[in-house]
């Protein structure tokens, strides 16, 4: 993916979540938003630790990689998550998001997930100040903006966390470094308007709730000129 052709476009891409899919048929729920337009799969990875809630691991996305050709976007809500980086590399992740605050080394890490050909991403809980990041934008592919506090899907969009994204453009822009910024949490097409710098929006509870492509499509059209 040439990331340059897909920044700032008049479309956002959409990452449906599995979180708010049928864990008893995900195979199925993955074709569905696939059917409808999803650019990325986004999988959200929780320890019961660093967030308190527990989802999956590993083998379920070795399990989910064959029934997809989108990339899997695989958000770690884990702490330590060196320890796992390698499992779901061969996994098949595509993209490996890390939080700032789940481990004492980020940069390690992210070379970590670069040397296993895997697209790097960084993120911060919605307390963390977006400054806490900008030392390892460089190592980045990915920068995600948490839009509610990680741990539960269903939850509403935290506006104040929207000035993060104009702030991360920016220092990206003054770095010169191209990644991409992906927003999650509360999002809806009301609440995509307000994330026009953005790139990639994930949402899970408004696209698996109602008709899958329709809710596709209008996230993908949600984006507002700059
Ligand atoms: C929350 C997860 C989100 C969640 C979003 O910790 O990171 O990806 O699935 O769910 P909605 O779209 O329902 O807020
Ligand atoms: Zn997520």
């Amino acid at each position: 993916m040439n990331q340059q052709d897909t920044q700032l476009t008049d479309q956002f891409l959409v990452a449906p979540s599995i979180l708010s899919a049928d864990f008893g048929h995900l195979a199925d729920e993955i074709q569905k938003v696939q059917m409808g337009g999803a650019d990325w799969i986004h999988v959200d990875v929780m320890d019961g630790n660093f967030v308190p809630n527990l989802t999956i691991g590993a083998p379920v996305v070795k399990s989910l990689k064959p029934t997809t050709h989108l990339p899997l976007d695989v958000h770690l809500m884990i702490e330590r998550p060196e320890r796992y980086i390698q499992d779901f590399a061969r996994a098949g992740a595509n993209f490996l998001t890390i939080h700032v605050e789940a481990t004492t080394d980020p940069a390690a890490v992210l070379k970590q997930i670069r040397a296993l050909n895997v697209q790097p991403g960084i993120t911060l809980r919605p307390s963390t100040p977006v400054e806490r990041i900008f030392p390892f934008l460089p190592l980045a592919d990915l920068v995600l903006v948490m839009t509610v506090e990680p741990g539960f899907g269903g939850q509403s969009f935290m506006k104040d966390q929207v000035a993060k994204i104009s702030a991360i453009r920016k220092e990206l822009a003054r770095l010169g470094h191209a990644a991409l910024i992906e927003v999650d949490g509360g999002v809806n097409p009301q609440t995509a308007a307000e994330c026009r710098e953005a790139d990639v929006l994930v949402a899970g509870s408004f696209v698996f709730n109602g008709d899958a492509e329709a809710n596709i499509q209008a996230l993908k059209n949600a984006k507002r000129p700059l």
